[in-house]
């Protein structure tokens, strides 16, 4: 079972506490793994809003299956840096260079990959989706074991920093860009991807799959007491905001394998989602704990998601008849007036020559192909033209009180 602190279980789990409002200090919960997994009933409340500190393959069997709306996973690189980098200026640049970035072959890293995958997609709801974030040195190689593990790959998205390192030895490209795919558990599942939201976060236009954001600097880095860097990967919660944004609602869970110092769940926490953390390196884990107690969680209106049209229930025209919105006999008229067409009793209307749908007849008198009869046609009500849009609208806002 997993051990804590309210259940006075195991003195090496710290616990922090679950969801809303602000965190206090200490509040959070991280539990330290014993490696006896945990029964796959068992309910998934108490690991929310965690950081579990272990391997993530002794952590993830912890999680039960089908429990978990998004994954996020930062996987290591296994970058392969051998000797010393130095500026032109002959300071050291400090790269990747952890334990937990190492592995003896290509076949252990696939090894490694394809275990952590498979654990992921058997927490991974049916309708749920996984985004993995990687350089040059490992993304094909995820890329492939996503495939094969049954994945569907939906996106690759090109982060592409504004300030990305150079190349300081002159014999490559700079590398200014880092790769995230994010896939659906299955060729089947019906992802989560809030369009309109996107829409709505890039001033209107679709946003497309590159994404120009700064690395992490600033404020925002998490620095120890003597100034250095705490890790050396932490990614920007610009990042983590879009990824969050685009593809999970307020109240799922989003589960981080990798979690570092807890970007996944610091953005997580403020937008509203609940959110579980794997950690291997207990240093890590407490500077993620201390980041995440300090968030607030936004809460109603400020997470609501942007829904577009076609998430609003379909209404046909002959329900304004039903509902005595409109009446059979009655007349529709074109904005300028000229036109008229008579409203037959099941929902079509009759011009001159011509009978159809509402959207028929609205291009017909136009002389065009299409049109939208929604906002095309008006009713006369109290000497003024309305549109039937408003009609339509007043019915779905019935709809929407009776659901
Ligand atoms: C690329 S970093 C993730 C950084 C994170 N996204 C952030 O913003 O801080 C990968 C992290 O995975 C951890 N890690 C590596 N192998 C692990 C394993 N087998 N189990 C759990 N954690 C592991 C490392 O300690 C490291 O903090």
């Amino acid at each position: 079972m997993l051990a804590d602190c309210d259940s006075q279980a195991s003195p090496r789990t710290l616990i922090l506490s679950p969801h809303d409002g602000p965190l206090a200090a200490g509040s959070l919960r991280i539990s330290v793994g014993n490696g006896m997994g945990v029964e796959s009933k068992q309910d998934i409340k108490p690991l929310l809003n965690t950081v579990l500190v272990g391997d993530c393959m002794t952590e993830l069997r912890k999680i039960p299956s089908r429990s978990v709306d998004l994954v996020f996973a930062d996987p290591p690189y296994n970058l392969q840096l051998s000797g010393k980098l130095s500026r032109p200026d002959q300071s050291r640049v400090h790269g990747v260079t952890d334990a937990w970035d190492r592995f003896d072959s290509f076949a252990a890293y696939d090894e490694f990959t394809r275990a952590w995958l498979s654990e992921c997609r058997r927490v991974l709801k049916d309708d749920g989706a996984l985004w993995v974030i990687g350089s040059y040195h490992n993304i094909f190689r995820v890329g492939t074991a996503l495939q094969d593990l049954g994945f569907w790959i939906l996106n690759d998205v090109i982060w592409r920093k504004t300030n990305p390192m150079p190349n300081f030895r002159g014999r490559r490209f700079t590398n200014a860009h880092e790769t995230l795919i994010w896939a659906a558990r299955g060729e089947k599942s019906r992802y989560r991807f809030n369009y309109d939201a996107m829409k709505a976060l890039n001033d209107d236009l679709q946003m497309r799959s590159d994404w120009l954001l700064p690395i992490c600097s600033g404020s925002e880095r998490l620095k120890g007491e003597d100034g250095a860097k705490i890790h050396p990967t932490q990614k920007p919660e610009s990042l983590l905001h879009r990824v969050i944004l685009a593809s999970s609602a307020p109240g799922d869970v989003i589960l981080d394998p990798f979690f570092g110092t807890g970007t996944t769940g610091a953005v997580a926490r403020r937008l509203g989602r609940d959110f579980i953390g794997i950690e291997r390196d207990p240093a890590y884990a407490e500077a993620a704990r201390r980041r995440i107690g300090k968030v607030r969680r936004l809460q109603g209106d400020a997470i609501q998601v942007t829904r577009g049209k076609r998430a609003l229930p379909r209404v046909p025209f002959g329900a304004l008849l039903e509902r005595g919105l409109l009446k059979p006999g009655g007349k529709l008229y074109d904005p300028s007036g000229q036109h008229a067409a008579r409203i037959r009793a099941d929902g079509s209307l009759v011009c001159k020559d011509a009978t159809g749908s509402i959207h028929k007849i609205g291009a017909h008198v136009q002389g065009l192909d299409a049109c939208n009869g929604w906002t095309f046609w008006r009713v006369r009500k109290g000497g003024k033209l309305i549109p039937i849009d408003l009609l339509r609208q007043q019915v779905r806002a019935e709809m929407k009180e009776l659901a």
